[in-house]
């Protein structure tokens, strides 16, 4: 049986180096990293992911406010919204929380973000630099998360063969793009890639992203494969990831459990991120 990551254990360690070094922050400058959120609707989903991050900046003593916005809200108002938060210098980071509701155009709301408050990396500049593989300002959450998981295991990035399941702008393409710049064979996989199973058996390291119940069985992993499971499905008793844990633990060296995987990873990258946008705001 392959060992566990433990995400909620690597995440405690980076939120606990960083707590000091907030602090050490906030007595020399006075300013106190700040994060807003918007959430708009009432996704249950979005609320305990808002709550969480409200929750975890409060810990390292860095301020959070989120605006809870009704279903009905117009993209005229989340613009407006956004671009009042663009000009507010006691704001670091903006986040708006996805997916927003139907009839509102979401890539027209976050590219009003202004790159340098952009923690979630998603804005076409901090993108087109990531593919570029130059530095971008921000790199979204859950990819820096997943990279961090992977150090942890000792495992050689470069070189390997590495297969991403899912596209989306948020997690399967930036983590590909990170991976490829240190080095690695990237594949993306999708929702009409012929044989799957075929693709994904070939890697080393499979990262699993596209909301869609165990879908990779044991039977799907090379035997030694590093596994990381990004999904977060709520079944009718319980959570489980894109990956099925029972069997695919069987056959690979290291797995992410969900939940305890790669979530809490994502929220301390949100930490991160924020925290660094309001370094150099002082600058
Ligand atoms: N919804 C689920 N995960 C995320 C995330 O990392 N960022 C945003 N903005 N929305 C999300």
């Amino acid at each position: 049986m392959g060992n566990i990551i433990n995400g909620k254990e690597v995440s405690d360690k980076i939120r606990e180096s960083m707590s000091a070094q907030i602090e050490e922050f906030k007595n020399k400058t006075g300013v106190v990293p700040r994060l807003e959120v918007v959430l708009v609707g009432e996704d249950p989903a979005s609320q305990v992911y808002v709550r969480s991050k409200e929750k975890a900046c409060a810990k390292l003593g860095m301020e959070s406010k989120t605006h809870r916005l009704p279903e009905s809200t117009k993209q005229e108002q989340l613009v407006d919204l956004v671009r009042t938060l663009n000009k507010d210098k006691k704001v670091h980071g903006i986040l708006v929380q996805l997916p927003l509701p139907k009839g509102i155009n979401a890539t027209k709301v976050l590219d009003e973000i202004s790159p340098e408050k952009d923690v979630d990396g998603l804005h076409p500049y901090n993108m087109g630099k990531l593919l570029k593989g130059e530095d971008p300002l921000f790199v979204s959450c859950t990819p820096q998360g997943i990279i961090e998981l992977i150090k942890t295991t000792g495992v050689p990035i470069k070189g390997a063969e590495v297969v991403v399941v899912g596209r989306s702008n948020i997690v399967g393409k930036p983590v590909a793009l990170l991976l490829l710049q240190q080095h690695a064979t990237v594949t993306i996989c999708h929702s009409r890639t012929k044989d799957l199973g075929e693709v994904t058996r070939r890697a080393d390291i499979l990262i699993v992203s596209v909301g869609s119940p165990q879908i990779v069985k044991g039977d799907m992993i090379k035997k030694g494969a590093v596994v990381i499971d990004v999904g977060v499905n709520r079944l009718s008793d319980k959570l489980v990831g894109d990956v099925d844990f029972e069997s695919a633990k069987e056959v690979a060296s290291f797995i992410t459990p969900v939940p305890r995987g790669v979530g809490p990873m994502t929220i301390a990258m949100l930490l991160k991120n924020t925290f660094l946008a309001a370094q150099r705001g002082v600058k």
